[in-house]
Protein backbone atom coordinates (compact mmCIF):
# COMPACT_ATOMS: atom_id res chain seq x y z
CA UNK A 1 0.00 0.00 0.00
CA UNK A 2 1.07 3.79 -0.20
CA UNK A 3 3.12 4.82 2.52
CA UNK A 4 1.13 7.73 4.53
CA UNK A 5 2.67 8.96 7.31
CA UNK A 6 0.60 12.81 6.85
CA UNK A 7 -3.02 12.97 6.58
CA UNK A 8 -5.12 16.54 6.22
CA UNK A 9 -8.61 17.54 6.38
CA UNK A 10 -10.25 20.17 4.71
CA UNK A 11 -13.37 21.63 6.49
CA UNK A 12 -13.07 21.82 10.39
CA UNK A 13 -16.91 21.09 11.18
CA UNK A 14 -18.97 18.81 12.46
CA UNK A 15 -17.85 16.00 10.90
CA UNK A 16 -13.85 16.94 10.04
CA UNK A 17 -13.48 18.09 13.67
CA UNK A 18 -14.46 15.01 15.38
CA UNK A 19 -13.52 12.26 13.00
CA UNK A 20 -9.98 13.76 12.97
CA UNK A 21 -9.52 13.95 16.64
CA UNK A 22 -10.32 10.01 16.75
CA UNK A 23 -7.71 9.22 13.96
CA UNK A 24 -5.37 10.97 15.40
CA UNK A 25 -5.79 9.77 19.16
CA UNK A 26 -6.08 6.36 17.58
CA UNK A 27 -3.00 6.61 15.65
CA UNK A 28 -0.22 8.39 17.38
CA UNK A 29 2.24 7.87 14.87
CA UNK A 30 0.11 10.09 12.31
CA UNK A 31 0.36 13.31 11.64
CA UNK A 32 -3.25 14.91 11.35
CA UNK A 33 -3.83 18.42 10.08
CA UNK A 34 -7.45 19.89 10.40
CA UNK A 35 -7.73 22.87 7.86
CA UNK A 36 -10.49 25.83 7.46
CA UNK A 37 -10.55 28.69 5.62
CA UNK A 38 -12.59 29.64 8.72
CA UNK A 39 -10.13 31.62 10.62
CA UNK A 40 -12.76 32.30 14.00
CA UNK A 41 -13.58 28.20 13.58
CA UNK A 42 -10.04 27.65 13.42
CA UNK A 43 -8.91 29.61 16.31
CA UNK A 44 -11.87 28.00 18.49
CA UNK A 45 -10.16 24.47 17.93
CA UNK A 46 -7.19 25.61 19.43
CA UNK A 47 -8.60 27.48 22.23
CA UNK A 48 -6.93 26.77 25.11
CA UNK A 49 -9.86 26.60 26.95
CA UNK A 50 -11.63 23.09 25.97
CA UNK A 51 -15.93 24.93 26.64
CA UNK A 52 -14.48 26.93 23.37
CA UNK A 53 -14.89 24.37 21.16
CA UNK A 54 -16.68 25.43 18.12
CA UNK A 55 -18.66 22.03 18.42
CA UNK A 56 -20.14 20.43 21.65
CA UNK A 57 -20.12 16.79 21.68
CA UNK A 58 -20.01 14.72 24.44
CA UNK A 59 -16.27 13.23 24.97
CA UNK A 60 -15.07 15.43 22.07
CA UNK A 61 -13.12 17.75 24.73
CA UNK A 62 -10.98 14.63 26.25
CA UNK A 63 -10.43 13.55 22.76
CA UNK A 64 -8.86 16.72 22.03
CA UNK A 65 -6.89 17.42 24.98
CA UNK A 66 -5.36 14.19 24.62
CA UNK A 67 -4.20 14.62 20.91
CA UNK A 68 -4.15 18.21 19.91
CA UNK A 69 -0.73 19.83 19.67
CA UNK A 70 0.48 16.01 19.98
CA UNK A 71 -0.47 14.96 16.45
CA UNK A 72 -3.33 16.65 16.07
CA UNK A 73 -3.27 20.24 14.62
CA UNK A 74 -5.42 22.73 13.27
CA UNK A 75 -5.00 25.53 11.53
CA UNK A 76 -5.51 28.18 8.30
CA UNK A 77 -2.55 27.26 6.32
CA UNK A 78 -4.54 25.13 3.33
CA UNK A 79 -1.76 25.13 1.27
CA UNK A 80 0.78 23.36 3.67
CA UNK A 81 -1.44 21.19 4.54
CA UNK A 82 -2.24 19.42 1.53
CA UNK A 83 1.84 19.78 0.32
CA UNK A 84 2.92 17.53 3.57
CA UNK A 85 -0.17 15.15 3.28
CA UNK A 86 0.02 11.66 1.71
CA UNK A 87 -4.02 11.94 2.24
CA UNK A 88 -6.26 14.47 1.74
CA UNK A 89 -10.11 14.09 3.37
CA UNK A 90 -12.52 16.57 1.68
CA UNK A 91 -15.34 17.19 5.11
CA UNK A 92 -16.94 20.19 3.40
CA UNK A 93 -19.85 21.45 3.65
CA UNK A 94 -22.68 20.62 1.01
CA UNK A 95 -25.68 22.15 1.70
CA UNK A 96 -29.35 22.08 -0.50
CA UNK A 97 -28.60 24.68 -3.62
CA UNK A 98 -30.20 28.30 -2.47
CA UNK A 99 -29.81 29.90 -6.37
CA UNK A 100 -30.04 28.58 -10.14
CA UNK A 101 -30.56 25.08 -11.35
CA UNK A 102 -32.14 22.65 -8.88
CA UNK A 103 -32.21 25.00 -6.47
CA UNK A 104 -33.74 24.13 -3.31
CA UNK A 105 -33.83 20.65 -4.03
CA UNK A 106 -29.49 19.66 -5.65
CA UNK A 107 -26.73 19.40 -3.30
CA UNK A 108 -24.44 22.50 -3.86
CA UNK A 109 -21.10 21.19 -4.50
CA UNK A 110 -18.65 24.26 -4.99
CA UNK A 111 -16.91 24.21 -1.99
CA UNK A 112 -15.92 20.34 -2.81
CA UNK A 113 -14.85 21.60 -6.65
CA UNK A 114 -12.65 24.46 -5.16
CA UNK A 115 -11.24 21.70 -2.92
CA UNK A 116 -10.71 19.52 -5.53
CA UNK A 117 -8.76 22.56 -7.73
CA UNK A 118 -6.69 23.72 -4.99
CA UNK A 119 -5.07 20.29 -4.79
CA UNK A 120 -4.22 19.86 -8.11
CA UNK A 121 -2.64 23.32 -8.16
CA UNK A 122 -0.74 23.28 -5.23
CA UNK A 123 -0.27 19.30 -4.92
CA UNK A 124 3.02 18.17 -6.06
CA UNK A 125 3.30 14.63 -5.62
CA UNK A 126 0.47 11.69 -5.47
CA UNK A 127 -2.08 12.11 -3.28
CA UNK A 128 -4.79 10.08 -2.13
CA UNK A 129 -8.30 11.97 -2.04
CA UNK A 130 -10.93 10.89 0.51
CA UNK A 131 -14.50 11.80 0.08
CA UNK A 132 -15.97 12.32 3.06
CA UNK A 133 -18.85 15.20 2.68
CA UNK A 134 -22.23 13.58 1.61
CA UNK A 135 -21.91 13.40 -2.24
CA UNK A 136 -24.26 12.71 -4.99
CA UNK A 137 -23.85 9.51 -6.53
CA UNK A 138 -20.38 9.84 -9.15
CA UNK A 139 -19.39 12.95 -7.40
CA UNK A 140 -15.66 11.05 -7.62
CA UNK A 141 -15.90 11.04 -11.18
CA UNK A 142 -16.06 15.04 -11.41
CA UNK A 143 -13.34 15.33 -8.98
CA UNK A 144 -11.15 12.96 -10.58
CA UNK A 145 -12.00 14.71 -14.11
CA UNK A 146 -10.86 18.44 -12.59
CA UNK A 147 -7.71 16.76 -10.59
CA UNK A 148 -6.93 15.16 -13.99
CA UNK A 149 -7.17 18.02 -15.88
CA UNK A 150 -3.94 19.84 -14.64
CA UNK A 151 -1.80 17.69 -15.64
CA UNK A 152 1.14 18.69 -12.85
CA UNK A 153 2.44 14.72 -13.15
CA UNK A 154 0.77 13.49 -9.55
CA UNK A 155 -1.25 10.62 -9.85
CA UNK A 156 -4.21 11.39 -7.90
CA UNK A 157 -6.24 8.73 -6.29
CA UNK A 158 -10.17 9.27 -4.58
CA UNK A 159 -11.94 6.86 -2.41
CA UNK A 160 -15.24 7.59 -0.93
CA UNK A 161 -15.24 7.02 2.82
CA UNK A 162 -19.08 8.57 3.75
CA UNK A 163 -19.27 9.82 7.58
CA UNK A 164 -22.15 7.76 9.54
CA UNK A 165 -21.72 9.22 12.90
CA UNK A 166 -24.26 10.89 14.28
CA UNK A 167 -24.83 14.40 16.48
CA UNK A 168 -24.76 13.83 20.31
CA UNK A 169 -23.31 10.68 20.04
CA UNK A 170 -19.84 11.14 17.61
CA UNK A 171 -17.39 10.15 19.63
CA UNK A 172 -18.70 7.06 20.36
CA UNK A 173 -19.87 6.85 17.19
CA UNK A 174 -16.44 6.77 15.55
CA UNK A 175 -15.05 5.08 18.54
CA UNK A 176 -17.63 1.75 18.02
CA UNK A 177 -19.00 2.77 14.53
CA UNK A 178 -21.22 -0.27 13.37
CA UNK A 179 -19.09 -0.09 10.13
CA UNK A 180 -16.95 2.07 7.82
CA UNK A 181 -17.27 1.96 4.46
CA UNK A 182 -14.83 2.61 1.88
CA UNK A 183 -15.91 3.00 -2.20
CA UNK A 184 -12.76 3.03 -4.36
CA UNK A 185 -11.64 2.50 -8.40
CA UNK A 186 -11.53 -1.29 -9.45
CA UNK A 187 -8.07 -1.20 -10.77
CA UNK A 188 -4.89 -1.72 -9.38
CA UNK A 189 -3.81 1.85 -7.84
CA UNK A 190 -7.48 2.25 -6.39
CA UNK A 191 -6.85 -0.87 -4.32
CA UNK A 192 -3.44 0.38 -3.20
CA UNK A 193 -5.48 3.65 -2.12
CA UNK A 194 -8.19 2.01 0.04
CA UNK A 195 -5.34 -0.44 1.73
CA UNK A 196 -3.83 2.80 2.57
CA UNK A 197 -7.06 4.16 4.59
CA UNK A 198 -8.37 0.35 5.64
CA UNK A 199 -4.46 0.50 7.60
CA UNK A 200 -5.45 3.96 8.96
CA UNK A 201 -9.44 2.49 10.39
CA UNK A 202 -7.87 -1.26 11.07
CA UNK A 203 -5.76 0.64 14.57
CA UNK A 204 -9.60 0.64 16.57
CA UNK A 205 -11.88 -0.86 14.14
CA UNK A 206 -11.98 -4.65 13.55
CA UNK A 207 -11.62 -5.88 9.78
CA UNK A 208 -15.32 -7.38 8.87
CA UNK A 209 -16.76 -4.10 9.97
CA UNK A 210 -14.57 -2.47 7.39
CA UNK A 211 -16.60 -2.53 4.06
CA UNK A 212 -15.42 -2.51 0.88
CA UNK A 213 -17.36 -1.06 -2.32
CA UNK A 214 -17.17 -0.27 -5.89
CA UNK A 215 -17.01 3.96 -5.60
CA UNK A 216 -20.41 4.09 -6.52
CA UNK A 217 -21.90 2.24 -4.38
CA UNK A 218 -20.26 3.84 -1.28
CA UNK A 219 -21.65 7.13 -2.43
CA UNK A 220 -25.39 5.84 -2.91
CA UNK A 221 -25.19 4.02 0.19
CA UNK A 222 -24.92 7.26 2.21
CA UNK A 223 -28.22 8.74 0.80
CA UNK A 224 -29.80 5.58 0.96
CA UNK A 225 -28.66 5.33 4.96
CA UNK A 226 -29.95 8.73 5.38
CA UNK A 227 -33.27 8.01 3.53
CA UNK A 228 -34.50 5.25 5.56
CA UNK A 229 -33.49 6.61 8.81
CA UNK A 230 -35.51 9.35 7.69
CA UNK A 231 -38.06 7.35 6.63
CA UNK A 232 -38.93 5.52 9.84
CA UNK A 233 -39.14 8.79 11.78
CA UNK A 234 -41.52 10.04 9.04
CA UNK A 235 -43.64 6.86 9.47
CA UNK A 236 -43.71 6.77 13.11
CA UNK A 237 -44.87 10.65 13.26
CA UNK A 238 -47.14 9.53 11.09
CA UNK A 239 -48.85 7.08 12.80
CA UNK A 240 -48.61 9.45 15.91
CA UNK A 241 -51.38 11.44 13.69
CA UNK A 242 -53.87 8.78 13.88
CA UNK A 243 -52.62 7.69 17.08
CA UNK A 244 -53.90 11.12 18.34
CA UNK A 245 -57.02 10.82 16.40
CA UNK A 246 -58.47 6.76 17.84
CA UNK A 247 -57.09 7.34 21.68
CA UNK A 248 -53.69 5.13 20.55
CA UNK A 249 -51.02 6.04 22.16
CA UNK A 250 -47.70 5.87 19.44
CA UNK A 251 -44.75 5.04 22.47
CA UNK A 252 -46.69 2.02 22.96
CA UNK A 253 -47.50 1.68 19.31
CA UNK A 254 -43.31 1.90 18.87
CA UNK A 255 -42.88 -0.75 20.85
CA UNK A 256 -44.75 -3.12 20.11
CA UNK A 257 -43.73 -3.04 16.64
CA UNK A 258 -39.85 -2.81 17.42
CA UNK A 259 -40.25 -6.20 19.44
CA UNK A 260 -39.90 -7.35 15.91
CA UNK A 261 -36.96 -8.26 15.02
CA UNK A 262 -37.30 -7.49 11.31
CA UNK A 263 -38.37 -4.08 11.99
CA UNK A 264 -36.36 -3.52 15.16
CA UNK A 265 -36.48 -0.82 18.39
CA UNK A 266 -34.24 1.81 17.27
CA UNK A 267 -34.97 5.57 15.71
CA UNK A 268 -39.64 4.92 15.91
CA UNK A 269 -39.59 7.97 18.75
CA UNK A 270 -42.34 10.05 17.94
CA UNK A 271 -41.19 13.90 17.68
CA UNK A 272 -42.07 17.44 16.48
CA UNK A 273 -40.08 16.44 13.40
CA UNK A 274 -36.31 15.65 12.27
CA UNK A 275 -34.03 18.13 11.87
CA UNK A 276 -29.94 18.11 11.36
CA UNK A 277 -28.12 18.95 8.72
CA UNK A 278 -28.55 15.73 6.79
CA UNK A 279 -32.19 13.86 6.60
CA UNK A 280 -33.62 16.86 4.90
CA UNK A 281 -31.09 18.23 2.45
CA UNK A 282 -29.61 13.93 1.61
CA UNK A 283 -33.10 13.27 0.78
CA UNK A 284 -33.61 16.13 -1.75
CA UNK A 285 -30.75 15.33 -2.87
CA UNK A 286 -32.02 12.02 -3.78
CA UNK A 287 -34.74 12.86 -5.36
CA UNK A 288 -33.20 15.80 -7.35
CA UNK A 289 -30.80 12.76 -8.72
CA UNK A 290 -33.56 10.42 -9.20
CA UNK A 291 -35.42 13.19 -11.67
CA UNK A 292 -32.14 13.46 -13.07
CA UNK A 293 -32.17 9.81 -14.42
CA UNK A 294 -36.12 10.06 -15.38
CA UNK A 295 -37.03 8.27 -12.36
CA UNK A 296 -40.47 10.32 -11.42
CA UNK A 297 -42.10 7.34 -8.76
CA UNK A 298 -38.71 6.94 -7.14
CA UNK A 299 -38.44 10.45 -6.55
CA UNK A 300 -41.92 11.10 -5.24
CA UNK A 301 -41.66 8.19 -2.80
CA UNK A 302 -38.45 9.95 -0.93
CA UNK A 303 -39.78 13.62 -1.27
CA UNK A 304 -43.32 12.05 0.95
CA UNK A 305 -40.44 11.71 3.80
CA UNK A 306 -39.97 15.43 3.94
CA UNK A 307 -43.49 16.19 2.93
CA UNK A 308 -44.50 14.10 5.52
CA UNK A 309 -41.86 15.76 7.99
CA UNK A 310 -43.27 19.30 7.14
CA UNK A 311 -46.49 18.40 7.94
CA UNK A 312 -45.46 17.08 11.59
CA UNK A 313 -44.01 20.27 12.23
CA UNK A 314 -47.04 22.14 10.94
CA UNK A 315 -48.82 20.18 12.87
CA UNK A 316 -47.52 21.18 16.12
CA UNK A 317 -47.62 24.55 15.77
CA UNK A 318 -51.24 24.79 14.14
CA UNK A 319 -51.98 23.22 17.49
CA UNK A 320 -50.47 24.94 19.77
CA UNK A 321 -52.83 27.73 18.16
CA UNK A 322 -56.04 25.82 18.11
CA UNK A 323 -55.54 25.10 21.64
CA UNK A 324 -54.49 28.43 22.93
CA UNK A 325 -58.10 29.27 21.79
CA UNK A 326 -57.07 30.18 17.72
CA UNK A 327 -54.45 33.10 18.54
CA UNK A 328 -51.37 32.93 20.35
CA UNK A 329 -50.90 37.18 19.67
CA UNK A 330 -49.21 38.73 22.07
CA UNK A 331 -49.42 35.45 24.56
CA UNK A 332 -45.74 34.41 25.87
CA UNK A 333 -44.46 30.56 24.46
CA UNK A 334 -41.77 29.04 26.46
CA UNK A 335 -39.42 27.06 24.46
CA UNK A 336 -37.69 24.66 26.03
CA UNK A 337 -34.89 23.71 23.42
CA UNK A 338 -33.82 25.04 19.99
CA UNK A 339 -30.85 22.15 18.88
CA UNK A 340 -32.52 19.69 16.86
CA UNK A 341 -31.61 16.80 19.26
CA UNK A 342 -30.33 16.73 22.72
CA UNK A 343 -26.43 16.73 23.33
CA UNK A 344 -25.64 19.15 20.24
CA UNK A 345 -25.25 22.71 19.84
CA UNK A 346 -25.80 22.16 16.10
CA UNK A 347 -29.49 23.97 15.23
CA UNK A 348 -29.04 23.13 11.38
CA UNK A 349 -32.84 22.64 10.03
CA UNK A 350 -33.90 22.42 13.71
CA UNK A 351 -37.91 21.68 13.93
CA UNK A 352 -37.84 25.13 16.25
CA UNK A 353 -36.73 27.25 13.89
CA UNK A 354 -40.51 26.26 12.00
CA UNK A 355 -42.53 26.17 14.74
CA UNK A 356 -41.15 29.72 15.81
CA UNK A 357 -41.52 30.84 12.73
CA UNK A 358 -44.95 29.74 12.24
CA UNK A 359 -46.01 30.78 15.65
CA UNK A 360 -44.53 34.47 15.18
CA UNK A 361 -46.44 34.92 12.14
CA UNK A 362 -49.44 34.76 14.59
CA UNK A 363 -47.76 37.33 16.35
CA UNK A 364 -46.37 35.04 19.76
CA UNK A 365 -43.83 36.47 21.63
CA UNK A 366 -41.16 33.15 22.03
CA UNK A 367 -39.20 32.83 25.34
CA UNK A 368 -36.34 30.50 24.60
CA UNK A 369 -34.34 28.23 26.57
CA UNK A 370 -31.53 25.76 25.22
CA UNK A 371 -28.99 24.79 27.02
CA UNK A 372 -26.45 25.22 24.78
CA UNK A 373 -27.62 27.63 21.87
CA UNK A 374 -26.50 30.74 21.53
CA UNK A 375 -28.80 33.67 21.33
CA UNK A 376 -26.52 34.62 18.52
CA UNK A 377 -27.32 31.34 16.45
CA UNK A 378 -31.01 31.85 17.19
CA UNK A 379 -31.73 34.92 15.45
CA UNK A 380 -28.97 33.94 12.92
CA UNK A 381 -31.16 30.82 12.11
CA UNK A 382 -34.36 32.84 12.29
CA UNK A 383 -32.64 35.54 9.83
CA UNK A 384 -31.97 32.75 7.28
CA UNK A 385 -35.43 31.27 7.13
CA UNK A 386 -36.51 34.12 6.63
CA UNK A 387 -34.05 35.37 3.56
CA UNK A 388 -34.78 31.42 2.30
CA UNK A 389 -38.42 30.92 2.80
CA UNK A 390 -40.02 29.39 -0.27
CA UNK A 391 -36.47 27.42 -0.95
CA UNK A 392 -37.25 25.47 1.69
CA UNK A 393 -40.41 25.19 2.55
CA UNK A 394 -42.37 22.51 0.81
CA UNK A 395 -45.54 22.67 2.67
CA UNK A 396 -48.21 25.65 2.93
CA UNK A 397 -46.08 28.13 4.96
CA UNK A 398 -44.35 28.90 1.90
CA UNK A 399 -47.36 31.45 1.24
CA UNK A 400 -45.94 33.65 4.82
CA UNK A 401 -44.16 36.84 3.97
CA UNK A 402 -40.91 37.12 5.34
CA UNK A 403 -40.44 39.48 9.03
CA UNK A 404 -38.34 42.04 8.97
CA UNK A 405 -35.60 40.75 12.01
CA UNK A 406 -36.89 44.31 14.20
CA UNK A 407 -39.99 42.36 14.34
CA UNK A 408 -38.60 39.47 15.05
CA UNK A 409 -36.21 40.80 17.57
CA UNK A 410 -38.78 42.36 19.19
CA UNK A 411 -41.05 39.42 19.45
CA UNK A 412 -37.95 36.78 20.34
CA UNK A 413 -36.20 36.52 23.68
CA UNK A 414 -33.37 34.19 24.96
CA UNK A 415 -32.70 33.08 28.11
CA UNK A 416 -30.02 31.61 30.18
CA UNK A 417 -32.34 30.23 33.04
CA UNK A 418 -34.98 28.03 32.19
CA UNK A 419 -37.44 29.15 34.83
CA UNK A 420 -36.97 33.24 33.52
CA UNK A 421 -38.39 31.78 30.32
CA UNK A 422 -41.16 29.82 31.59
CA UNK A 423 -42.06 32.80 34.06
CA UNK A 424 -45.86 33.84 33.02
CA UNK A 425 -45.81 31.84 30.28
CA UNK A 426 -49.12 30.94 28.65
CA UNK A 427 -47.65 27.52 27.48
CA UNK A 428 -44.75 26.03 27.17
CA UNK A 429 -43.37 23.56 23.75
CA UNK A 430 -40.65 20.84 24.51
CA UNK A 431 -38.71 20.58 21.44
CA UNK A 432 -35.35 19.67 22.47
CA UNK A 433 -34.97 16.05 24.15
CA UNK A 434 -32.54 17.44 26.53
CA UNK A 435 -32.35 15.45 29.78
CA UNK A 436 -32.26 18.26 32.14
CA UNK A 437 -35.65 19.38 31.69
CA UNK A 438 -37.17 16.20 32.95
CA UNK A 439 -35.65 17.05 36.43
CA UNK A 440 -36.72 20.81 36.57
CA UNK A 441 -39.28 21.65 39.13
CA UNK A 442 -42.71 21.58 37.58
CA UNK A 443 -44.60 22.54 40.46
CA UNK A 444 -42.56 25.90 41.30
CA UNK A 445 -43.16 26.29 36.91
CA UNK A 446 -46.62 25.49 37.00
CA UNK A 447 -47.34 27.97 40.31
CA UNK A 448 -45.49 30.87 38.27
CA UNK A 449 -47.59 30.28 34.64
CA UNK A 450 -50.64 32.20 33.66
CA UNK A 451 -53.80 29.57 33.89
CA UNK A 452 -54.85 27.56 32.25
CA UNK A 453 -51.25 26.22 31.76
CA UNK A 454 -50.63 24.28 29.08
CA UNK A 455 -47.69 22.17 28.01
CA UNK A 456 -46.54 20.50 24.66
CA UNK A 457 -44.23 18.12 24.96
CA UNK A 458 -42.83 17.63 21.22
CA UNK A 459 -40.74 14.94 22.51
CA UNK A 460 -43.04 13.20 25.05
CA UNK A 461 -39.99 13.10 27.89
CA UNK A 462 -42.12 14.36 30.43
CA UNK A 463 -44.38 12.66 32.42
CA UNK A 464 -48.26 13.31 31.46
CA UNK A 465 -49.41 11.98 34.30
CA UNK A 466 -47.17 13.86 36.74
CA UNK A 467 -48.14 16.86 34.60
CA UNK A 468 -51.63 16.22 34.68
CA UNK A 469 -51.64 15.82 38.44
CA UNK A 470 -50.13 19.06 39.14
CA UNK A 471 -52.84 20.75 36.61
CA UNK A 472 -50.96 21.49 33.73
CA UNK A 473 -53.17 20.97 30.19
CA UNK A 474 -50.98 18.78 28.77
CA UNK A 475 -50.44 17.88 24.88
CA UNK A 476 -48.36 14.97 23.50
CA UNK A 477 -47.26 13.60 20.32
CA UNK A 478 -49.37 11.07 19.47
CA UNK A 479 -51.11 10.56 22.64
CA UNK A 480 -55.31 10.03 22.21
CA UNK A 481 -57.51 10.55 24.84
P1 LIG B 1 -19.83 22.11 8.56
O1 LIG B 1 -20.50 23.21 7.86
O2 LIG B 1 -19.93 21.98 10.04
O3 LIG B 1 -18.27 22.14 8.21
C1 LIG B 1 -17.75 22.35 6.93
C2 LIG B 1 -16.52 23.25 7.05
O4 LIG B 1 -15.88 23.29 5.77
C3 LIG B 1 -16.81 24.69 7.42
O5 LIG B 1 -16.13 25.02 8.61
C4 LIG B 1 -16.32 25.51 6.22
O6 LIG B 1 -15.74 26.73 6.59
C5 LIG B 1 -15.30 24.58 5.63
N1 LIG B 1 -15.00 24.83 4.21
C6 LIG B 1 -15.88 24.99 3.18
N2 LIG B 1 -15.22 25.17 2.03
C7 LIG B 1 -13.90 25.14 2.32
C8 LIG B 1 -12.73 25.24 1.52
N3 LIG B 1 -12.80 25.39 0.20
N4 LIG B 1 -11.54 25.17 2.15
C9 LIG B 1 -11.47 24.99 3.48
N5 LIG B 1 -12.54 24.87 4.28
C10 LIG B 1 -13.75 24.93 3.70
O7 LIG B 1 -20.35 20.76 7.86
P2 LIG B 1 -20.41 19.29 8.50
O8 LIG B 1 -21.65 19.13 9.30
O9 LIG B 1 -19.10 18.96 9.10
O10 LIG B 1 -20.64 18.42 7.18
C11 LIG B 1 -19.60 18.21 6.26
C12 LIG B 1 -20.03 17.13 5.27
O11 LIG B 1 -20.24 15.90 5.97
C13 LIG B 1 -21.34 17.42 4.55
O12 LIG B 1 -21.24 16.92 3.23
C14 LIG B 1 -22.35 16.62 5.33
O13 LIG B 1 -23.45 16.22 4.54
C15 LIG B 1 -21.55 15.41 5.74
N6 LIG B 1 -22.03 14.74 6.96
C16 LIG B 1 -22.43 15.45 8.04
C17 LIG B 1 -22.82 14.80 9.21
C18 LIG B 1 -23.26 15.57 10.42
O14 LIG B 1 -23.76 14.93 11.34
N7 LIG B 1 -23.12 16.86 10.48
C19 LIG B 1 -22.77 13.42 9.26
C20 LIG B 1 -22.35 12.72 8.15
C21 LIG B 1 -21.97 13.39 7.00
C1 LIG C 1 -27.99 11.52 10.95
C2 LIG C 1 -27.69 10.02 10.84
O1 LIG C 1 -28.23 9.34 11.99
C3 LIG C 1 -26.19 9.79 10.76
O2 LIG C 1 -25.92 8.41 10.56
C4 LIG C 1 -25.65 10.60 9.60
O3 LIG C 1 -24.24 10.43 9.53
C5 LIG C 1 -25.99 12.06 9.74
O4 LIG C 1 -27.41 12.21 9.86
P1 LIG C 1 -27.92 13.31 12.91
O5 LIG C 1 -28.72 14.14 11.98
O6 LIG C 1 -26.72 13.89 13.53
O7 LIG C 1 -27.44 11.97 12.18
O8 LIG C 1 -28.87 12.81 14.12
P2 LIG C 1 -30.00 11.69 14.24
O9 LIG C 1 -29.82 11.04 15.53
O10 LIG C 1 -30.06 10.83 13.06
O11 LIG C 1 -31.33 12.56 14.35
C6 LIG C 1 -31.85 13.29 13.25
C7 LIG C 1 -33.17 13.89 13.62
O12 LIG C 1 -34.17 12.88 13.73
C8 LIG C 1 -33.16 14.64 14.96
O13 LIG C 1 -33.92 15.81 14.86
C9 LIG C 1 -33.82 13.65 15.89
O14 LIG C 1 -34.43 14.27 16.98
C10 LIG C 1 -34.83 13.00 14.97
N1 LIG C 1 -35.24 11.66 15.41
C11 LIG C 1 -34.33 10.65 15.45
C12 LIG C 1 -36.55 11.43 15.79
O15 LIG C 1 -37.38 12.33 15.76
N2 LIG C 1 -36.91 10.18 16.20
C13 LIG C 1 -36.03 9.14 16.23
O16 LIG C 1 -36.43 8.03 16.61
C14 LIG C 1 -34.69 9.39 15.86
Amino acid sequence: PNKVNSICCIGAGYVGGPTMAVIAKQCPHLKVTVVDVNKDRIAAWNDECLDNLPIYEPGLSEVVAEARGRNLFFSTDIVSAIKESQMIFISVNTPTKTYGVGKGMAADLKFVELCARQIAEIANEDKIIVEKSTLPVRTAQSIKQILSAYQNGCQFRVLSNPEFLAEGTAISDLLNADRVLIGSEDDELGKRAEEALVDIYSHWIPKERIIRTRIWSSELSKLTANAFLAQRVSSINAISALCEQTGADVDEVAHAIGMDSRIGSKFLKSSVGFGGSCFQKDILNLVYLCRHFNLPEVADYWEQVVHLNDYQKHRFSKKIIDTLFNTVSGKKIAFLGWAFKKNTNDTRESASIYIADELLQDQAEIHIYDPKVSEQQIFSDLEFLQNNRREYHLNNTSQFEAMSMDKIRKLVHVHSDPYAAMHKAHAIAVLTEWDEFKTYDWQRIYKDMLKPAFTFDGRNILSKRMLDEIGFETYNIGKGD
